[in-house]
């Protein structure tokens, strides 16, 4: 499967086409019996026809080797993400993985910077720019989030909080590895509430994102990236964002959870 993809203009509007991107957040859920029950379902969801948009799943550490030999032994096309990683090398970190691990697992990608990590522990735009650079050192990609709290979106703030979340988490990049990387947009007030931004408010954000980018690591690497929507997404409103001409897919948290649910999202996500 080529990552980039040019078809039929479809209700698109962008120079070129971006092979739209559903990518799977489990969190802390499965144990790797529950994911490799998930897991078999999804790749034999996956039909060939549903080759226009890449899917990707991220489930937690202790299942990532499970799912790879399920996919391996699938012939799957479905790509494999870590939740997070720790930016040195090697050493005395309990408990913590190493990007060159992660690597070694087989993923492509990894999710750096989501707002529970910046949340609950504390994590700085200093470190998800670190992690960047150890994924990169280690031939993976970023899935790097950024997003507003309400009280931010109510002062008129979202989009410079999120444009300088980006900056500083890409900071380091070289603009070959912008694009392949993956940014997604996830306002912390719709995560896991049910309530979505609305498609408008998803656009505006993303396009300052892609903005940001370009002036940051030029046109290729902005025209090339895939910009995720990630906020209560599922299959009643991910028809929605699809259209906005900014949006390339989904991090999908609790709709990823449930093959069902995630394989109607892949199916909506597929370039017209
Ligand atoms: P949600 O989570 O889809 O459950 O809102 C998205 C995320 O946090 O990545």
């Amino acid at each position: 499967m080529s990552l980039f993809k040019r078809g039929p203009q479809g209700p698109r509007t962008y120079t070129g086409q971006r092979l739209p991107m559903i990518a799977g957040n489990w969190k802390m859920n499965k144990t790797m019996d529950e994911a490799i029950e998930l897991v078999q379902q999804v790749s034999y969801g996956i039909e060939p026809k549903y080759d226009q948009c890449e899917v990707v799943i991220c489930p937690p550490f202790t299942d990532i080797r499970s799912a790879r030999v399920v996919l391996m032994t699938d012939n799957s096309p479905v790509r494999l993400a870590a939740q997070d990683v720790h930016p040195a090398p090697s050493g005395a970190y309990t408990g913590c993985i190493s990007a060159a691990m992660i690597a070694s697992l087989g993923c492509r990608y990894c999710i750096v910077g989501h707002s529970e990590r910046r949340e609950y522990f504390g994590e700085t735009d200093a470190d998800v720019a670190a992690k960047i650079a150890a994924l990169r050192q280690n031939g993976l990609y970023p899935i790097m989030c950024c997003g507003e709290s309400l009280e931010v979106r109510d002062a008129g703030q979202a989009i410079e909080f999120v444009t300088s979340q980006v900056r500083a988490g890409m900071a380091g990049m070289e603009a070959k590895d912008v694009e392949q990387s993956v940014i997604a947009y996830e306002p912390i007030w719709a995560i896991g509430t049910g309530r979505t931004a609305t498609p408008d408010q998803a656009q505006e954000v993303c396009a300052a994102i892609r903005a940001t980018v370009r002036g940051m690591f030029g046109n290729e690497a902005a025209d090339s990236i895939r910009i995720l929507y990630g906020g209560s997404m599922n299959p009643g409103n991910v028809d929605k964002f699809m259209p906005m001409a900014d949006i390339d897919g989904g991090l999908i948290g609790g709709a990823s959870l449930k093959h069902d649910s995630f394989l109607s999202l892949v199916h909506a996500a597929q370039l017209k």
